[in-house]
């Protein structure tokens, strides 16, 4: 048999210097005529030249220099590896000449490369615009090019369009001038710096802007739906305060005259950082202030706050390769928290980091099918693959350990020296290492490297003993592997630690280099707790001996211990509970202790991983008896939050009470599934005001988390009427944000009949492409939903697979279908339907969601027994 050719880079002895481009769009027909006028550089005399391209039609090709002129071009296509040759009747001397195509393409709607956006006028006409979307690899079907980030060019675009269109890219325009006989418009863009084409942006729309200047001087402008310019002024605020944010961080001005946010009606990531021109979905860009709930207002400044940082970390210093990709996302994913902290120290966000990307990345690098931060890529589908949680997850927490190890003076001094001197270029990333070891003095390299080219992580054992006045420590390190098994592997372990009189001050600091080692920590009483990871800072589990877990779990009361260790400590504890190293009981009286808790972010790592439990306890007889424990957990909290605002309450509180409120309902409490169908109808009905906070689903990154609020428990607690009422207010809704709560929010229907409904609805044709996914999803909440879920996944698999063309939507329906199953039946039957359907670009996440569904029947059959026994004795 013949195997796979490999993948091969694009040859640069031809490299473009300067593109040229003009796009005439037609936003009637869905088309483009484009011209390229490319400056090229010969290093070696070749006859025939390779460029990427993909759905185009080249009509034209001509190459012309001060020697050579050629205008009969042989040009033949390879689809598999996306590319065009030219083929010249002579080899092309060295030194400068230009290579122009014409071309023809399609404004396509599967929401990449050059695509039409589909948006309603506030007049109610459906109209479209033409947006792009390049990265990683879909520039290459807007225009012929050589589409790798490391083959940076300058930039000039033309935009031939209608005249009462608002026509955007990256830079400023530089000249307009109109045609009154065929009511056209041509702009033309100043020259850009030079950048990789995945960076590029066009937008031709309509739409509303609001701008202002930042501190120094840039223009910023959002740009909104028509009608609805106020909505961008949250976004604005932002941005205005990040700009000067990042410049002072950086020390680095910001090289472009402007910078334009804008939302996006049909955008199929969150959001997309091109150079100058940032574009949105609209639900991570707009905030109406009397629908948007606080954790949407959070999100959509962690969302501008990490566009805004790859205009230089990205789009300044560019990997040199996809394999460094986690340089640009895990990046942007640790200074986005630190960025919102700065402009919103009301969040607390780097607690609520711990909660999201932090323990995302630790359970999902606990996986045998995990990869290493830093992988090898070639092709497409691969790149696509590798936009998940451990490039964005796990890249953001080892910087955030490595940030806390070398010290905010000497980080900052390391990352402007970095970007200073590979500013325009690309990078590996050694470059980084380089530049921080520079500025810290500190081995930056050697420890880096065993955090980013091998998987997983190392769960730190540690036992102790008493001396007088001083606690003798034993640590020994090998990786966390979930499924409890072992490998002996080490890592350069930066390990703090922290006593019961020093409880957020770290006692002593060390890096953990061999399989062991004893440390003497002195003035230490006996009776004092020790911890290990002050603060939840490093990427490693701790398993304590029993007697220093005691210690630490009987002070959990007195709140001496920090949110963020207390954090750190059960999510730990659930962790190795899953791994069977911790026991199932022990945990669940652990969780007893939380019963004072009053820390929002403490109780959402909490609560999703006791959900987790819930899901695996649908599959039991004491299902029941589960819930019963948890609304029993939740109700002092409920008791002390209540229902309605405090005036002088913080976002915290308003998150925490939507959390409470959505676990009291989940788990059937009965005065909270009452007191939230009596304001369901009333706001339904008698448009009584109801809380942005408390009425849908919550959104969590990464990740489709249903969080069951007002909408879900009338649904779950009600029939027919609840679901067409919801559904109305679906088809009346006129923010996105609201329209996709209640999508999300609508899978919480409880009969078979409307469970269908809902899947129906979501892949319709009231449901946009990007958020059918949120829909489908949201019914997997119950394990009859689950089963329906995956039924119409299989059903509608050629559907959705033409829709999401492989991609990383694709990968999420996927994983989110399938992965918490819990039966030998289910995992057969998935693996099956992925033999015969295969998904190139999701094979990873089929493969960590059928491991995910083993590590569900294990824990399954080993912990039922012992929580059967737990509740019966509890209740
Ligand atoms: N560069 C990405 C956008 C992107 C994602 C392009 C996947 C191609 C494929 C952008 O900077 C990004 O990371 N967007 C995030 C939002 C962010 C706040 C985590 C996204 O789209 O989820
Ligand atoms: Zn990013």
């Amino acid at each position: 048999m013949e195997g796979k050719k490999p993948f091969e880079r694009l040859s640069t002895v031809v490299r473009p210097v300067n593109y040229d481009l003009t796009f005439k769009t037609d936003l009637e027909k869905f088309t483009f005529e484009g011209k390229a006028d490319i400056s090229v550089e010969t290093s070696a005399p070749t006859k025939s030249v390779m460029l990427n391209s993909v759905s185009l039609d080249i009509v034209q090709v001509a190459f012309k220099s001060q020697e050579q002129s050629f205008d009969k071009v042989e040009v033949s296509f390879s689809k598999e590896d996306e590319t065009v040759t030219f083929t010249f009747p002579e080899e092309l001397k060295v030194g400068p000449g230009n290579i122009i195509i014409n071309f023809l393409g399609e404004l396509n709607d599967k929401l990449k490369g050059f695509y039409r956006s589909k948006y309603t006028t506030p007049a109610g006409q459906e109209k479209y615009a033409a947006v792009t979307q390049f990265e990683p690899t879909d520039a290459r079907q807007c225009f012929p090019c050589w589409d790798e980030p490391a083959i940076k060019a300058t930039f000039d675009i033309t935009l031939v369009v209608p005249q009462d269109k608002v026509t955007l890219s990256n830079m400023p325009v530089k000249k307009e001038t109109k045609d009154e006989d065929n009511k056209l418009k041509t702009v033309s863009f100043e020259r850009s710096p030079i950048m990789s084409t995945y960076l590029l942006a066009m937008v031709v729309g309509e739409y509303d802007y609001v701008e202002e200047k930042d501190s120094d001087g840039v223009l910023i402008r959002v740009y909104t739906p028509l009608g609805k310019k106020e909505q961008g002024l949250f976004a604005l605020s932002v941005a205005t305060k990040t700009l000067p944010f990042y410049k002072n961080y950086f020390n680095i001005a910001y090289p472009l005259p402007k910078m334009d946010l804008i939302a996006i009606a049909d955008f199929s990531a969150g959001a997309m950082e091109n150079w100058g021109l940032i574009t949105y979905r609209e639900t991570a860009l707009l905030i109406d202030e009397s629908n948007s709930s606080t954790a949407t207002k959070q999100r959509v400044a962690l969302v501008v706050g990490h566009e805004i940082a790859h205009q230089w970390f990205g789009n300044l210093v560019t990997m040199e390769w996809w394999t460094h990709l986690w340089l640009n996302e895990g990046f942007a994913s640790w200074i986005e928290y630190l960025c919102v902290d700065h402009c919103f120290p009301e969040f607390d966000i780097w607690t609520q980091f711990a909660s999201s990307d932090f323990s995302e990345a630790l359970n999902l690098d606990a996986l045998k099918n995990s990869h290493p931060i830093e992988v090898a890529v070639g092709h497409p589908s691969e790149i696509d693959e590798i936009f998940d949680s451990i490039s964005y997850c796990k890249g953001a927490s080892v910087i955030r350990m490595l940030h806390d190890y070398i010290g905010d003076r000497d980080y900052r001094a390391g990352m402007h020296a970095y970007l200073s001197k590979h500013q325009y270029k690309n990078t590996f990333t050694e470059d980084l290492w380089e530049s921080l070891e520079q500025a810290s003095g500190k081995p930056i390299n050697e420890i880096m490297s065993t955090w980013t080219k091998q998987m997983g992580y190392p769960v730190i054992k540690v036992c102790q003993q008493m001396k007088e006045n001083c606690r003798q420590l034993k640590l020994e390190q090998q990786r966390f592997i979930a499924d409890g098994s072992h490998e002996n592997q080490t890592w350069l372990v930066p390990i703090t630690i922290c006593t019961q009189s020093s409880p957020t001050v770290p006692v002593h600091k060390f890096v953990l280099r061999g399989e062991s080692e004893m440390i003497t920590i002195d003035n230490v009483k006996s009776d004092e707790w020790v911890k290990l990871n002050v603060g939840g800072v490093g990427f490693y589990r701790v398993h304590y001996a029993p007697d220093m877990l005691r210690q630490l779990i009987s002070s959990l009361d007195c709140k001496v211990l920090s949110p963020r260790d207390r954090l750190s400590l059960q999510s730990d504890l659930f962790a190795l509970c899953r791994a069977s190293v911790a026991k199932i009981d022990d945990v669940l009286k652990v969780v007893g202790s939380f019963s004072h808790e009053d820390n929002y972010t403490v109780w959402t790592d909490l609560t999703s991983n006791l959900a987790n439990l819930s899901i695996l306890y649908q599959y039991t007889d004491f299902h029941d008896s589960f819930k019963a424990f948890l609304r029993k957990l939740f109700t002092p909290i409920m008791g002390t939050i209540g229902w309605e605002p405090k005036e002088s309450e913080g976002p915290l509180t308003a998150m925490l009470r939507s959390l409470v409120i959505s676990q009291l309902g989940r788990n059937d409490d009965k005065d909270v599934v009452e007191e939230a169908k009596k304001r369901f109808e009333q706001y339904c009905n008698d448009g009584v005001k109801l809380s942005s906070d408390l009425r849908g689903a919550h959104l969590k990154r990464h990740e489709f988390y249903n969080i069951f609020k007002v909408y879900s428990i009338a649904l779950g607690h009600g029939g027919e009427k609840e679901f067409e009422s919801l559904l109305k207010l679906y088809k009346t809704a006129d923010l996105q944000e609201e329209k996709v709560r209640i999508l999300r929010a609508l899978g919480s229907v409880k009969s078979t009949d409307l469970i269908n409904k809902v899947l129906d609805f979501a892949i319709g044709k009231d449901v946009r492409s990007q958020d059918t996914v949120f829909g489908i999803l949201g019914v997997t909440g119950s394990a009859e939903g689950r089963d329906l879920a995956w039924k119409f996944v299989k059903k509608n698999w050629n559907e959705l697979h033409e829709r999401y063309q492989g991609g990383f939507l694709l990968a999420r329906l996927i994983k989110g279908t399938t992965e918490d199953f819990a039966s030998e039946d289910c995992l057969k039957d998935i693996e099956e339907f992925f033999k015969v359907h295969p998904a190139p670009s999701a094979e990873r996440n089929i493969k960590q969601s059928l491991e995910n569904i083993k590590l569900n029947i294990s824990q399954l059959e080993r912990d039922a027994p012992v929580v059967r026994e737990f509740l019966a004795s509890y209740i």
